[in-house]
């Protein structure tokens, strides 16, 4: 690791191995998507990095907005609850949707997520995902593309952030314990 990063304790993907794997995900998404049109929804801010990097390698015809979402804080502390803070600019009514998330973790604002965008009438919905913590996952969901597992360690890069920094680095890196 760089000095120039001294919070970051080490690189658990570079930036190769991402570039890789995202090549190798895309084709399977194209594959999949073959002969339709796809859009994908991306949320802020988290997913862009990979949105994007995804979204220039596919080859089928592809079309992106994106959300916001917030935790809903409340003085019960139920976990997992989260409200959208800006919503998608058009309706997704019959098209092939793909939720595009950086890293699924309990689960909570993925499933939330599915379950509202199901609402609106897509012809389809499918989840994908750069990073995924199986061993924190307490809501029950499918995740159709991934690119990584992740260990129990919180992680920064490729769009994930602490504290809204080093979300432009190019790789995967855990942070350095306080
Ligand atoms: P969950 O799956 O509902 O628990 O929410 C996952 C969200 O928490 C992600 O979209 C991130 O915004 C954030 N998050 C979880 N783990 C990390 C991490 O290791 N680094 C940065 N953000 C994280
Ligand atoms: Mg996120």
């Amino acid at each position: 690791m760089t000095s120039a990063e001294p919070r970051l304790e080490r690189i658990l993907f570079t930036e190769e191995q991402v570039n890789q794997r995202v090549d190798e995900v895309a084709a399977e998404i194209s594959a999949h998507y073959a002969g339709r049109e796809l859009k994908l929804i991306g949320v802020l801010k988290g997913s862009v990095f990979f949105l994007t990097a995804l979204a220039r390698r596919l080859t089928v015809p592809v079309k992106i907005d994106f959300l916001a979402i917030s935790p809903f804080v409340n003085p019960a502390g139920a976990p997992g609850v989260v409200r959208i803070s800006k919503d998608l600019d058009e309706g997704i009514q019959g098209e092939h949707v793909l939720l595009v998330e950086d890293i699924i973790d309990t689960g909570f604002t993925a499933r939330y997520l599915l379950r509202n965008l199901a609402s609106r009438g897509p012809e389809s919905i499918g989840l994908c995902t750069l990073l995924d913590r199986t061993t924190r996952r307490l809501a029950q969901i499918t995740i159709d593309y991934r690119c990584f597992e992740i260990p129990d360690r919180f992680v920064v890069g490729c769009g994930l952030d602490f504290k809204q920094l080093y979300r432009n680095l190019g790789y995967i890196a855990v942070l350095k314990p306080d």
